[in-house]
């Protein structure tokens, strides 16, 4: 078991929002209870159509997209997903997202009388329209706020998910812990693009847009092991992981727990062996989770095969 602030999941891997919908294709293909947690895509209050087309890009080694949070609304999944998600026992996050602090406190009042939530997971990467368009993830006072809303709103584990678009991660990740965060995500997508050199034109019809992928992993953990060495708070590690390797890696930078998106959108198979993969790893080497997590950060180095 992996506690993350009360938060009980039974192996360290979930999905990342927006990648794997609501569930619904992706439990045709793998076992959702066997899963650590699962993460849905980003919920707004009112429904979101999201970005035209051209929405995502293949690169060298990542992909881009500019979904632009397209959702159906809170209403729709508190009527249609919710009641489907509660057959699995495999804990269920809800991922949200406003354009105003108050959105973000209304959803938060929305969904907490609602059984079968473990846990919210704000995700801050979304423009503040009041404040002209500024990522609410680039302002520490604005990612203080948001996560103060939701917390007065919202009893069970508060999870926010970090923007890696910052010159100090740390300061980003220590205004959500005094605005009331339990657990930090990280990371959401580097802003990038491509050009169609046919054209000039950039391929993605946003311009720029979101980079996932193998690409971006290095970043994502430094920025897990920054914050794991700064700040004392369970956090949740993604970015381009592809193999249990990879999982190994975000755990001894300080991640209690994984979510893996782009890689699973090609194999979604890969989570079940992930997990497989892991606590074999985990049981031949006779180790438990609470001695890896964190474990490059006290420099407490082993000898693993
Ligand atoms: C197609 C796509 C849609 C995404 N939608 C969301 C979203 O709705 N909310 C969110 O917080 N993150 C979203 N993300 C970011 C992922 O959850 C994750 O943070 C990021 O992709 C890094 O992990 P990965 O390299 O394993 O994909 C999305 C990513 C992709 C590729």
């Amino acid at each position: 078991m992996i506690n993350l602030a009360g938060l009980e999941l039974k192996n360290p891997i979930m999905t990342a929002s927006g990648t794997a919908g609501y569930g619904r294709e992706l439990a045709n293909l793998v076992d959702l209870d066997s899963l650590g947690a699962f993460v849905v895509k980003g919920t707004s209050l009112e429904p979101w159509v999201g970005n035209p087309p051209i929405r995502v890009a293949e690169t060298a080694s990542g992909m881009l997209n500019s979904i632009g949070l397209q959702n159906p609304g809170v209403g729709h999944f508190i009527s249609y997903d919710l009641p489907f998600l509660r057959q699995f026992s495999v804990p269920v996050i809800v991922n949200i997202v406003g354009r105003s602090v108050d959105e973000y406190a209304l959803l938060a009042k929305r969904l907490k009388d609602m059984e079968g939530i473990a846990a919210l997971e704000v995700n801050v990467s979304c423009p503040n329209v009041k404040e002209g368009g500024l990522s609410f993830g680039q302002d520490p006072l604005l990612v203080k706020e948001v996560t103060e809303a939701v917390r007065e709103n919202w009893d069970k584990p508060l999870i926010v998910k970090l923007s890696p678009n910052v010159t100090n991660i740390v300061e980003i990740g220590r205004a959500a812990k005094e605005g009331g965060a339990d657990v930090l995500s990280l990371i959401n997508t580097l802003r990038g693009m491509a050009i169609d050199t046919n054209s000039g034109r950039p391929v993605l019809a946003q311009g720029i847009g979101g980079l996932s992928g193998p690409a971006i992993k290095p970043v994502a953990l430094r920025m897990v092991f920054e914050l794991a060495s700064e700040l004392d708070i369970p956090l949740i590690g993604m970015g381009g992981i592809q193999s249990y390797r990879d999982v190994l890696e975000f755990m001894m930078a300080g991640a209690s727990a994984v979510a893996i998106g782009t890689a699973v959108l090609r194999t979604p198979g890969m989570l079940i062996e992930l997990v497989r993969e892991l606590e074999y790893w985990r049981l031949s080497n006779g180790v438990a989770w609470e001695d890896i997590i964190g474990l490059t950060v006290r420099g407490e180095y082993g000898e693993f095969r």
